[in-house]
């Protein structure tokens, strides 16, 4: 498996595959690896990529004043080891000043998709993410660049950059991959601990819940989320944030009958704040 630390390395690298016709897969990640992400290769393999390669870099763009840039959690050995494990050929991991040199200057902001949800929680949050997504892309070179459904918002974004800047990377979504009890996985679960980690199971719960009621015939776009927010809601060690309907392929807000749905939601347990999703009807 290569390692490579600059943007020239990592362009001379799929140049070089592309020279000898490989299909180039690319996982961008910010480290402190799971389960996820081991899934993200995988899909990128039996997509028909013949050359995968990896990112790990904690992007500063990303992170809004007070967040957790500094303590989020990074772990360069035992993620390259998973990477090794998983069969990716190349691992990009530049530095903050290979990425923003002095003088850095050119953000990408992806208006529509970017509002509301998220969007509306972290300010500057996605105009971060397509900025070093876009950077990933011109030096990984990618045909397909696969993104976890959790972070169903970030790919909807990614989607629309990628489209709207012709960029001609397929963008592929994978599933959640959740814990034995439901939780999603995330790097930020390295946070929660004792009370925290058994409340942080409200989130699944909740959208369990919806998905019970729609496989019951409940189709009204308001009753599922409310079921999704009630149990969050229920929990005292939890702060919702959002609990909303949208549609499964624009994430315009729904209401009334919904046929198809994801419901997105975002709490705070104790300190650490996590997102989950279900799409039901599709
Ligand atoms: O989902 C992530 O890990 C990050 O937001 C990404 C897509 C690697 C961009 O930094």
């Amino acid at each position: 498996m290569e390692r490579l630390r600059t943007p020239p390395a990592m362009r001379s690298w799929a140049d070089a595959r592309r020279a000898e016709g490989a299909r180039i897969g690319l996982v961008p990640t910010m480290g402190c690896l799971h389960e996820g992400h081991v899934s993200l290769v995988r899909v990128a393999k039996e997509t028909g990529c013949s050359a995968v390669a990896a990112t790990i870099f904690v992007n500063p763009t990303q992170f809004g004043p007070g967040e957790d840039f500094e303590k989020y959690p990074r772990d360069e050995a035992r993620d390259l080891a998973m990477l090794e494990a998983a069969g990716v050929d190349a691992v990009y991991l530049p530095g903050v000043k290979d990425m923003y040199p002095e003088g850095h200057q050119t953000f990408i902001e992806v208006t529509g998709v970017s509002r509301g949800l998220c969007g509306a929680a972290r300010p500057g949050h996605f105009r971060g993410v397509a900025t070093v997504v876009a950077k990933l892309f011109l030096a990984a070179k990618p045909h397909v660049a696969v993104f976890g459904e959790k972070d169903c918002q970030q790919l909807a974004v990614i989607r629309a950059m990628t489209r709207d800047l012709d960029f001609g990377v397929e963008i592929v979504g994978a599933p959640i991959v959740r814990e034995e009890d439901g939780l999603a996985m995330s790097s930020r679960n390295a946070y929660l601990s004792g009370g925290d980690r058994i409340a942080a199971r409200c989130l699944s719960r909740g959208l369990f819940r919806a998905k019970d009621l729609f496989g019951k015939g409940e189709r009204d776009a308001g009753t599922l989320v409310a079921a999704a927010g009630a149990a969050i809601d229920g929990e005292p060690l939890a702060k919702l944030e959002y609990a909303e309907g949208r549609d499964p392929v624009t994430l315009a807000p729904l209401s009334g009958r919904a046929d198809a749905v994801t419901i997105l939601v975002a709490a705070k347990v104790g300190p650490t704040r996590l997102i989950d999703n279900i799409t039901l009807g599709n």
